[in-house]
């Protein structure tokens, strides 16, 4: 068997959560990552079939049944997962029946996966559905978008139009626009769904006074759509009641005809 420590996924889980805390995104114990393993993969680094204990889901998975994910810990530090990553990661199979998660390895100290695993597995239900490519969802507090969330209408039209038109990278990188739930109870199956349900339009949600989900193929995709919301919203909040020259609507129309993009509809003046 190899060194897990050494798997790239599990390297790249610690270079991200490493990241995030160092943009301030995650303090204490906020955010937590899913990532959906290739099962020969982990299979080079663990004995799959050996399970260590098993951890109710807390709703019905399974149609992720045998899928294998590395996933975060509750109430565990981001800027701690570099320097233990084998007690504040853990990489669990879903059962066939969807109703536990057989844990091989990680959370050495009796812990287990996030409070927001439904909103997680439920996400990764939906995005797959769109994408078969896809693999990551990524929980987040960063600052500006709970800031620019906080003064706007909780409406993901209005919300996207305004950060596609402060920045014109953002209608390139993210064209089907952000979903925004309202403000909910986090933690429980209900937020799941519900996110699950933006998913299917969107890679990316906002959860009103709370946070953040990117979804993507891999790390940086996931990574690199928060990254870009909330740099947005920072010059969005930086420039609040003040901006003179706002990207218009024929330029932003014109940058995804340049890419070839579908817009998300709705969002622009006709
Ligand atoms: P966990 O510590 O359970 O991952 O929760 C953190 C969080 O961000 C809740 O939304
Ligand atoms: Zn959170």
């Amino acid at each position: 068997m190899k060194d897990i420590l050494k798997a790239p996924f599990i390297v790249e889980m610690c270079e991200t959560t490493a990241n995030m805390y160092r943009q301030g995104w995650d303090e204490r114990n906020g955010g937590n990552i899913s990532y959906l393993l290739d099962e020969k993969e982990v299979a080079e680094y663990l004995d799959i079939n050996k399970v260590i204990r098993t951890i109710p889901t807390g709703f019905d998975a399974t149609k992720l049944a045998g899928k294998i994910f590395l996933v975060t810990g509750t109430g565990k530090y981001f800027k701690n997962v570099q320097k233990d990553p084998e007690t504040n990661l853990g990489i669990v199979k879903i059962s066939a029946d969807g109703t536990t998660a057989e844990l091989l390895w990680g959370y050495k100290d009796g812990g287990k996966f996030t409070s927001e695993f439904p909103a997680h597995m439920m996400s990764h239900i939906a995005r797959l559905e769109q994408d078969p490519n896809h693999r990551v969802v990524a929980h987040s507090h960063p600052t500006y978008t709970i800031a620019m969330n906080t003064v706007c209408p909780a409406d993901e039209r209005d919300f996207t139009h305004k950060l596609w038109q402060s920045n014109t990278e953002c209608v390139v990188v993210f064209p089907d626009g952000v979903g925004v739930l309202p403000c909910m109870v986090c933690g429980t199956e209900a937020i799941g769904i519900a996110t699950a349900e933006k998913m299917k339009d969107h890679r990316i949600v906002v959860w009103t006074n709370h946070g953040i989900y990117g979804t993507g193929k891999d790390l940086d995709e996931a990574f690199g759509l928060i990254e870009t919301v909330e740099k947005t919203a920072q010059i969005y909040m930086l420039s609040l009641g003040h901006a003179v020259n706002i990207i218009p609507d024929d330029v932003i129309r014109g940058l995804a005809e340049l890419w070839n993009l579908k817009m998300m509809d709705g969002v622009l003046d006709d």
